[in-house]
């Protein structure tokens, strides 16, 4: 019996990789610019980092995590997200002492949930994130966004919707958490189980419940924007200045609630507007964690980011019905007829390649008809014709597959004539 891959995850073949690619290049292209450094942390990590960072009361940690025991006896699991582990190392490392503040990171990498695969939702997906630990100047929310937004928009999206949500700082949410036990308790009841249990742990999660989404009492819930005090409420006005000072329009959803308990003060999504887009339609999803450090043994650092999947990225493209430019040329493809000409095309291709030339030659003892077919099918920009006769002369035919062109050139300077051949 053939082995079939798993559920949720999928191969990236060549022909929709270069698509990968692109993207992959222009964040970190951004990254450059916007001063985000790399960082790279385990594919698992120790699951309290998980069950403390994201949340006990979670769907993720509850339903989703890929936990297992090494042969030591540790329980381990494989990320589900990149927040806590960059916040993990940043603490473990020290990096509240660097000379640069704040620290801003980024990474790039496969996450792993165990959900319900369906469009737009894997076991197994890419992120990209950036997070900036240590500042709390709303000006750098605006940033995080932005740096989102962008990339979004350089790639050729049109149909984007952002939305923001401040959950304050804790005194607000403290007494907003309060609202909400007396909203629900009376009638908790009714409400599915996950929810009974949410009510005293963190009733703010029952708002997030995709079984209870249309109970009576969720639209008329008490809206965490009521009981922001003073300096929530200015923070979050500073930041909406901001993006409106940046050109980035916006919406504020005081129902936007986060799937990860760290969030306070601003939540966002960015979400496809596109018909095409179906059911899930968040292609990234961020906010401001600050406490999240001192909740895995660190110093009180104040930080914010973002994560967004290339999965969804490709289909919001799709959606969009965005061809990205892709190329698919080679420089020269190196044809050779007789046995000589052929063993002499192994030293030539490198001498191509070196010299910084995508090329290739024949590997399957093809005709010279055949070896031409399979240099239209690689588009190849020029073929270079070897036969031995060629060959004793110190000669090489190349022939420009646009134009038809040929020329004759000499072996002993081919690289340098080929060079020219491109201007
Ligand atoms: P999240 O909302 O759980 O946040 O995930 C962020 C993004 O990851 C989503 O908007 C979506 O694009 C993608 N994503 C999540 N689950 C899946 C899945 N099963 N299949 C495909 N794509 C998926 C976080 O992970 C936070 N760490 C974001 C953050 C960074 N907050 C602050 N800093």
């Amino acid at each position: 019996m053939s082995i079939s891959i798993p559920r949720g995850t999928q191969d990236i073949l060549p022909g929709e990789v270069e698509k990968w690619q692109l993207i992959e290049a222009k964040a970190r292209e951004l990254c450059e610019k916007y001063q985000y450094k790399e960082i790279r942390t385990p594919i698992f990590e120790h699951t309290d980092l998980f069950s403390r960072g994201v949340g006990d009361s979670t769907d993720i940690v509850q339903k989703e995590m890929y936990t297992f025991e090494d042969r030591g006896k540790r329980s381990l699991t494989l990320r589900p997200e990149g927040t806590a582990a960059v916040v993990r190392s940043y603490v473990e490392k020290k990096m509240f002492g660097l000379p640069n503040q704040p620290v801003k990171l980024y990474y790039m990498g496969p996450m792993f949930r165990y959900e319900r695969p369906q469009a737009g939702r894997f076991r197994q997906f890419v992120q990209f994130g950036i997070e900036a630990l240590g500042s709390n100047d709303p000006a750098i929310d605006a940033e995080v966004i932005s740096l989102a937004m962008n990339l979004y928009k350089e790639m050729g999206l049109k149909k984007l919707k952002l939305i923001i949500n401040s959950l304050g700082d804790k005194e607000s949410r403290n007494a907003h958490r309060e609202a909400l036990v007396n909203h629900f308790k009376p009638r908790i009841g009714e409400f599915c189980h996950d929810c009974q249990n949410r009510l005293e742990k963190n009733p703010l999660r029952i708002l997030d419940c995709k079984v209870d989404r249309e109970h009576e009492l969720m639209r008329i819930a008490p809206s965490i924007l009521e009981f922001l005090n003073d300096y929530s409420k200015n923070y979050f006005e500073k930041l909406q200045k901001y993006l409106t000072q940046l050109d980035i329009p916006f919406e504020v959803d005081a129902n936007l609630v986060r799937g990860l308990d760290y969030y306070n003060h601003t939540a966002f999504e960015i979400m496809s507007d596109s018909e095409g887009f179906g059911a899930i339609t968040t292609l990234c999803g961020g906010g401001r964690y600050n406490g999240l450090a001192e909740e895995i043994g660190g110093p009180e650092t104040p930080g914010i980011g973002f994560a967004l999947s290339i999965e969804r990225f490709i289909a919001a493209l799709n959606a969009e019905g965005i061809e990205l430019e892709i190329n698919e040329s080679i420089d020269c493809y190196l044809a050779a007829l007789g046995e000589e000409a052929k063993d002499y095309t192994v030293v030539l291709l490198q001498e191509l390649r070196r010299a910084g030339f995508s090329a290739e030659r024949d590997y399957l003892d093809r005709k010279i008809k055949g070896q031409f077919k399979a240099a239209d099918r690689l588009k190849a920009k020029f073929v270079a014709v070897l036969g031995d006769e060629e060959l004793k002369n110190n000669k090489i035919n190349v022939k420009n597959m646009s134009s038809g062109e040929q020329v004759e050139i000499d072996l002993a300077t081919f690289i340098k004539q080929f060079k020219e051949l491109q201007e």
